[in-house]
């Protein structure tokens, strides 16, 4: 009898123990090799980006928005030197997907390629160098999310030339809806009279991302 009390005691110990641990994350997976190197560049870089590029929580919401919604096909407009693109891809690298980047600047296309190599991220990431006026209209989708953020005042045209490759149920964010950037105006007014998006802006920088979710065809 007593040994069954003892018993039943060390499982209630072990329920609890687990339940904490679990709790406390305890339990988490451990960083992949992968992981380590995006984040040891992600930190050494964090305040060294100068070439108009988000701010690193913004990058952050962009990943995190990949991974909760499990998005694979990405396309960004305007790369700059790489660093919203890393964490794209960084997300990608979870999903298993892939992120298409364009930039029209030679210069700092070449500067992201090596930077997106030296987070380990290259086999995520085709970085096209040309106008995106022309690419956007030409690239292949379907795409489940878009990230804006190359010329604000084509923002409105980028989002007319996406649309019809969006998937419903992706997403369209654009950078610097909080700025006074006059494209970028025009372009949330636009968005958020579709009444096939559902619209919310995303406040982790003064710059703000407008995070456009798609939930039916569009009929503009
Ligand atoms: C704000 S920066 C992008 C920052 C980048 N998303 C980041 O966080 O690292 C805008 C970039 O868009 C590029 N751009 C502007 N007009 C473009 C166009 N028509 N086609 C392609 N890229 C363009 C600029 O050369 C610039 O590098």
């Amino acid at each position: 009898m007593k040994s069954k009390q003892a018993l039943a005691n060390l499982l209630a110990v072990i329920f609890v123990y687990g339940f904490v641990a679990v709790a406390c994350g305890q339990e988490k997976e451990p960083l992949s090799k992968l992981d380590q190197k995006v984040i040891k560049f992600l930190e050494s870089r964090k305040s060294g980006w100068r070439d108009w590029n988000v701010p690193y929580e913004d990058g952050k919401v962009l990943h995190d928005i990949i991974v909760k919604n499990g998005y694979k096909s990405a396309l960004e407009i305007g790369t700059s030197t790489g660093h919203s693109t890393i964490w794209m891809a960084w997300a990608m690298s979870k999903t298993g997907g892939k992120v298409i980047t364009i930039e029209i600047d030679k210069n700092r296309h070449k500067i992201a390629v090596e930077n997106i190599r030296k987070a380990g991220l290259s086999d995520f990431v085709d970085a096209r160098l040309g106008d995106a006026h022309q690419l956007v209209k030409e690239v292949k989708g379907p795409f489940d999310f878009v990230f804006s953020d190359a010329d604000k005042g084509w923002y409105v045209q980028y989002f007319k030339d996406v649309d019809p490759k969006l998937k419903v149920g992706g997403c369209f964010t654009a950078h610097n809806v909080l700025n006074t950037f006059a494209g970028a105006q025009d372009f949330l007014e636009f968005v958020k009279s579709l009444p096939n998006y559902e619209t919310t802006i995303d406040r982790s920088s003064s710059s703000g991302i407008s995070i456009s979710y798609k939930k039916a065809e569009s009929d503009f």
